[in-house]
């Protein structure tokens, strides 16, 4: 079936699994203000104020947020060593930094940002509906006893390849509610036996991700007392994400790096179903507007988000049905379908997709943990090829070109986002360097 991916210089490296850039060639300016999106630069707005809203709640709930009153943040990492490990020492490199989501607080990586968005969102919704908080009140009411004994009667439930069902279980457990996690077969064992840990029902199928998905969903929809968290579909999740380029932004303000015509901004974003780094970019667009270049990263055996949006299909395109395995190291990218939802949004807003190999994956592991002491998952690691991929690859030239950015690139900053990794538990984060081949 590999008529459905239309002529284009990346076509043959994917079909073929080959490392490659892809540009969108729909992507265009101003697109967030002038398409008809199901969502809006203003959701973002009410997202961040709805996070703010819920600090003091989550301060509640988490002893590690303490310190930050409830707030969700990563740090912003200047790429020292590693800039020259990776061979992006020369000055058209510009700035480069990780941005640390590997290390978010309570749940270890990106999907903190937005699975436990939406449990709080969900359970403050709940509790208003039934009248046991309203305007005015103390947030961390929904932290009371009688809260959580009427909270313990409803079940949070999701599909996920892993960090997903952690940030969602973590969060639905904390205020009391019971929590179903349905994994799919990459789901690795540490993650499964955290859950089951925390009192989470942990069901694992003999399937892919988007199979666990409709499964968990199939069971919600019989169900009104399960709450269903929807990776597919779900805008709530979508915002929670989006709320990261605020924070973003203040960073590189506090670092005196200005983002706008003349000093573009490039952000790398490990890509699953979609949600997660669809989300970072939607943000990111709706605070830096045309001058932010937003690019996933997909395993070359599950480019979902690329195959899907190459093909320009309005029915959703698999990898699968482009001859591809979705067979990958990097569980949190080992999804075959992208969401229908995020491929609508990011239509227009996307600029490419550029794919990596697992062996590539697995040395980016050891080489962060080696040379700057990142510890990083595989699928977080992906991140850290893009600025070589924009540089120094020729569909990243045709790129400045377009854009225009080619002489400024000097100017520029670089944004890998790395996306989980500190809860690795240090038998399988050895697991992991020693399927690596020695460092070069
Ligand atoms: C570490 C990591 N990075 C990236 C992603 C991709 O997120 P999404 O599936 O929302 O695209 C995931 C998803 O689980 C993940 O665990």
């Amino acid at each position: 079936m590999n008529a459905v991916l239309p002529a284009d210089p990346a076509r043959d490296d994917v079909l073929a699994a080959r490392p490659t850039l892809w540009l969108n060639p729909l992507y265009r300016r101003g697109a967030i203000e002038t398409s008809d999106l199901p969502i809006s630069p203003a959701d973002v707005q009410r997202a961040r104020m709805n996070w703010q809203r819920l600090a003091p709640l989550l301060a509640a709930c988490f002893p590690e947020l303490e310190s930050t009153n409830g707030e969700i943040r990563s740090e912003l990492v200047e790429l020292k060593e590693l800039r020259e490990a990776l061979g992006y020492r020369t000055r058209e490199f510009g700035n480069v930094f990780i941005k640390a989501d590997s290390h978010l607080p309570v749940a270890g990586s990106i999907k903190a940002r937005g699975g436990l968005y939406e449990v709080f969102v969900f359970a403050e919704s709940l509790a208003r509906d039934n009248g046991l908080v309203t305007d005015g009140d103390d947030i961390r009411k929904l932290k009371t006893k009688e809260v959580q004994t009427f909270f313990s009667k409803y079940t949070v439930a999701v599909g996920s390849t892993g960090n997903l069902g952690l940030s969602v279980g973590i969060a639905a457990r904390a205020l009391g509610f019971k929590a179903t996690v349905h994994m799919s077969s990459d789901a690795k064992a540490w993650k499964v036996e955290r859950l089951r840990k925390l009192g989470v029902e942990v069901i694992q199928h003999e399937a892919d991700y988007t199979i666990a998905v409709e499964k968990a969903r199939d069971i919600a929809d019989a169900d009104p007392t399960i709450y269903f968290v929807d990776d597919e579909q779900s805008k709530h999740l979508f915002l929670g994400y989006s709320a990261a380029a605020s924070e973003l932004a203040e960073q590189l303000d506090e670092r005196g790096i200005t983002v706008d015509a003349d000093n573009p901004l490039f952000l790398y974003l490990p890509c699953g179903i979609g949600g997660a780094p669809g989300g970072v970019a939607f943000g990111a667009k709706a605070t830096f507007g045309d001058n932010v270049h937003a690019f996933f990263v997909e395993p070359v055996q599950s480019p979902c988000a690329l195959v899907h949006m190459m093909s320009g299909s309005q029915q959703l395109v698999s990898v699968y049905d482009v001859g591809l395995t979705n067979k990958t190291e990097a569980d949190g990218m080992a999804v075959a379908r992208m969401s229908a939802f995020v491929a609508t949004v990011m239509r227009e807003i996307l600029a490419g997709v550029f794919t990596v190999a697992d062996d590539e994956l697995l040395t980016l592991v050891r080489v962060a943990w080696t040379v700057q002491g990142q510890r990083l998952e595989p699928s977080a690691a992906a991140a850290l090829l893009g600025p070589g991929f924009l540089v120094g690859h020729k569909e990243g030239k045709r790129f400045q070109d377009e854009q225009g950015i080619r002489g400024k690139m000097t100017k520029g900053t670089h944004v890998l986002w790395t996306t989980g990794g500190s809860h690795v538990p240090e038998e399988q984060f050895q697991a992991f360097l020693r399927q690596t081949a020695t460092v070069t």
